[in-house]
């Protein structure tokens, strides 16, 4: 093996890693020492910020292929019958921070990059196909209140009860989060899904709405809370280190992919507003139809290069695929471009991860750290008369919808199945069983014993009757059981100490 000479980042053979230019062995180290500069400089430029959210993941490479026939839903090339794409998977949990354990109880983040012929399209969903809130503007008091409280840097269960009570849109989304989907087993056995509802358009020009789902094919497996406590202390990163040994031996991952379809029309009649992100299409009205398998079989070869720096966004849409009229998703649409120029840089789109392998042609130019620019020949300017690259109206797809009304601040108007609690009350009677809804009462009991206000507590325990009366009841008693059970062990303590 040649071993090869360390240089400076301009090339330059430097004397030593491990000594600095000093006068004499005991004296003054000097400025002019090039690469020891050079190298603290770099080093303390290492880090990027950190996602505002889903900061702690890993991912890795993958493969999609169409299995199925959906051409009479999208004209999306990265859905014709037969076409395979290449893509790139993250996961990640929302509220914890960069180093924060894998085993934390979080919603988990699961998010697709196709590099389709068309240019990327990414599906950024979660592994619950439902969200806390329906309204974009509420984003960011939602995620303040779910991580640090601004004075003592702690997480805090008054505020993250105080939200959620105060905005029962959540109730829903809660109910998976306090359940058993809480606490996956890994990455590999848990389902995703777009969550959203999204718009295709076929080649015909008809307009359908669409929801996502991926299946595991290695199951939906949970973990009891005591055992992901243990892990958490024991391996922080112990999603990350099961998915990489996993493909690292061969054993690679896969999810069907299916959606359900609705049929534009039926959007204007559905019973509750099939554009409401808290809400789940039940199955009957909309059966699932398998679109393609989507497997994971490439472990990233550098971390922060392909994992750190990816730059996933709801707004990459290809022909064929389209938004809808979700509040939350439009604001999403503004949201992860924004974060990516800042948190990676403006010429984000030119790193390899999130370089589209299909051709880009526009008149952007110049910035930070831009690598690729267009010839010489090409104008920085349109229209021109010098054939530089024309915008052609058939190729893209826009979406769209019919709008009317005044622009107003105001909820969606209530159809006759749009209450708060109604989906998150079938989730706990007719989803959980027994043994499931026994760990969810302890679960909802445990977090609400950390709340330190009483009229929160009260809001709390009003917020899951509504959910289902007879879990408010089993959850007042046991919130009285647990704080005698803990008065009990500090009067204990108490003697213990005398
Ligand atoms: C209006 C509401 C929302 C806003 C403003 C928002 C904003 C953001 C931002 C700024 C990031 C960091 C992006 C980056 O730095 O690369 C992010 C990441 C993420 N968000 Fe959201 N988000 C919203 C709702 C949602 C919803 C509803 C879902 C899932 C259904 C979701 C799933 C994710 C995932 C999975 C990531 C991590 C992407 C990755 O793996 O890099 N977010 N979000």
């Amino acid at each position: 093996m040649t071993i090869k000479s360390t240089t400076t980042q301009t090339g330059t053979p430097v004397a030593s890693d491990e000594h600095s230019l000093t006068v004499g062995t005991e004296g003054a180290t000097a400025l002019h020492d090039v690469y020891l500069v050079e190298k603290l400089a770099q080093f303390n430029r290492e880090r990027i910020p950190e996602r505002i959210v889903h900061a702690k993941g890993g991912g890795a490479h993958g493969v999609f292929e169409v299995t199925g026939d959906v051409s009479a839903y999208t004209r999306a090339a990265v859905f014709a019958p037969g076409t395979t794409t290449e893509t790139l998977q993250r996961f990640s949990s929302v509220a914890g921070e960069q180093g924060s354990p894998d085993t934390w109880r979080d919603v988990r983040g699961f998010s697709v990059k196709f590099y389709t012929s068309e240019g990327n399209y990414d599906i950024v969903g979660n592994n619950t196909p439902v969200f806390f809130i329906r309204d974009g503007i509420k984003f960011p008091d939602f995620i303040h209140s779910q991580k640090r409280l601004p004075g003592s840097g702690l997480r805090d269960a008054t505020m993250q009860w105080d939200f959620w009570t105060l905005s029962p849109e959540s109730a829903h989304q809660v109910t998976y989060l306090m359940g058993d989907r809480g606490l996956p087993r890994s990455w590999r056995e848990m389902p995703g899904f777009g969550s959203h509802t999204y718009q295709w358009i076929n080649a015909a020009g008809e307009r359908f709405w669409v929801k996502y789902h991926f299946t595991s094919n290695q199951g939906n497996i949970e973990m009891e809370g005591s055992e992901a406590e243990l892990i958490a202390g024991a391996d922080a990163d112990y999603y990350r280190r099961d998915l990489f040994d996993a493909i690292d031996a061969g054993n690679f991952p896969s999810w069907d992919v299916s959606v359900q379809i609705m049929p534009y029309d039926d959007a204007k009649a559905y019973r509750f507003n099939p554009f409401d992100i808290t809400k789940v299409w039940p199955h009957a009205d909309y059966p699932l139809v398998k679109v393609g398998t989507h497997t994971l079989n490439r472990n990233p070869e550098n971390f922060f290069a392909e994992i750190e720096q990816a730059a996933f966004s709801p707004a990459n849409f290809v022909p064929g695929i389209a938004a809808s009229p979700d509040k939350m998703l439009m604001a999403r649409i503004f949201s992860y471009p924004d974060a990516q120029r800042y948190r990676v840089g403006t010429n984000f789109n030119q790193l390899p991860v999130n370089a589209a392998k299909a051709p880009v042609n526009n008149y952007s130019q110049d910035g930070a750290a831009r690598y690729h620019f267009n010839a010489t020949d090409v104008p920085n300017y349109a229209p021109n008369s010098l054939g530089g690259p024309v915008a052609d109206p058939q190729a893209a797809t826009d979406g769209s919808w019919e709008n009317d009304g005044e622009l107003v601040r105001a909820a969606a108007q209530l159809r006759s199945e749009d209450s708060d609690f109604g989906q998150a009350g079938t989730l706990y009677r007719e989803v959980y069983d027994d043994a499931a809804k026994a760990r969810f009462l302890d679960t909802i009991t445990g977090a609400i014993s950390g709340v330190e206000r009483p009229e929160v507590t009260e809001r709390a325990i009003a917020y899951w009757t509504s959910v289902d009366a007879d879990l408010g009841v089993k959850l007042r008693a046991n919130l009285a059981t647990w704080a005698e059970a803990d008065l009990l062990a500090e009067a204990a303590a108490g003697y213990a100490a005398l």
